[in-house]
């Protein structure tokens, strides 16, 4: 394994067992956000959730939280058209943003959505970190450089978390790691660690709930 972006390790016991206090505690659905005027207050650290389309953002979220269907989930591409925001216990946001890479709806809507987008990677004083999803199947693609370019010029830290890591086997799963290592040595604003993660087996969730609060 490379050295540089190695897969982030267990939590030691107490991270792990922050991680797990705070999702354990309440999550709540605040609203959702079309225009950069709607965001809430900053009033309190947060941490995002990009990615292309269809990624695994909202069911990331899902199984971040333990709520099945806390944000919508779908098999439709361009499920999440708005900026999510839940509220993590009383003083922390996570938000569930709406994917990009998505061509398949009609272009002034796409167009609207993607703007807010990059508006909000730009511009939001209080986000803590961007964890940028990659599916594991499918690698860093020119859409994502786009993002992780924005956010390099942003200077907003991001993570990449590869998701859907139970539909591939070992060796690809090796495979797109290397991948995306390679992928993330030319990004400044890249974090120096990977996290794999599956909605589905639970994979690596806990692993990411510890380095959120460690972060928030
Ligand atoms: P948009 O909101 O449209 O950008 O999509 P999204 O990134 O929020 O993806 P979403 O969570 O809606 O998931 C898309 C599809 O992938 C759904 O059918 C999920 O059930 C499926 N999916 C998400 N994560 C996993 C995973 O870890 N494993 C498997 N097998 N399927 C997953
Ligand atoms: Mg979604």
């Amino acid at each position: 394994m490379s050295l540089a972006f190695p897969l982030a390790p267990e939590p030691e016991f107490e991270d792990h067992e922050a991680g797990r206090l705070l999702f354990a505690g309440p999550v709540d659905f605040i609203k959702g956000v079309v225009a950069m005027s709607g965001l809430p207050s900053a009033d309190r650290l947060e941490v995002c959730f990009a990615g292309r389309s269809n990624v695994g953002k909202s069911s990331l979220i899902n199984a971040l939280t333990g709520r099945k269907s806390l944000a919508r989930a779908s098999n439709t591409p361009g499920r999440t058209q708005e900026i999510n925001y839940f509220a993590l216990g009383d003083n922390r946001y996570l938000v569930d943003l709406p994917g990009y890479g998505y061509a398949e709806a009609p272009v002034a809507i796409v167009a609207k959505w993607q703007a807010l987008l990059k508006s909000y990677l730009a511009g939001r004083q209080t986000l803590r970190r961007a964890f940028v999803l990659v599916d594991t199947r499918h690698g860093v693609k020119a859409v994502d450089e786009e993002i992780l370019t924005l956010l390099d010029r942003s200077a907003v830290t991001f993570q990449v978390v590869m998701t859907k890591a139970d539909k591939v086997s070992r060796a690809e799963r090796d495979q797109a790691i290397a991948q995306v290592q390679g992928a993330l040595v030319k990004h400044p604003a890249a974090y120096n660690e990977l996290v794999v993660t599956s909605s589905e087996t639970g994979d690596g969730i806990e692993t990411l709930r510890a380095i959120i609060a460690t972060l928030v």
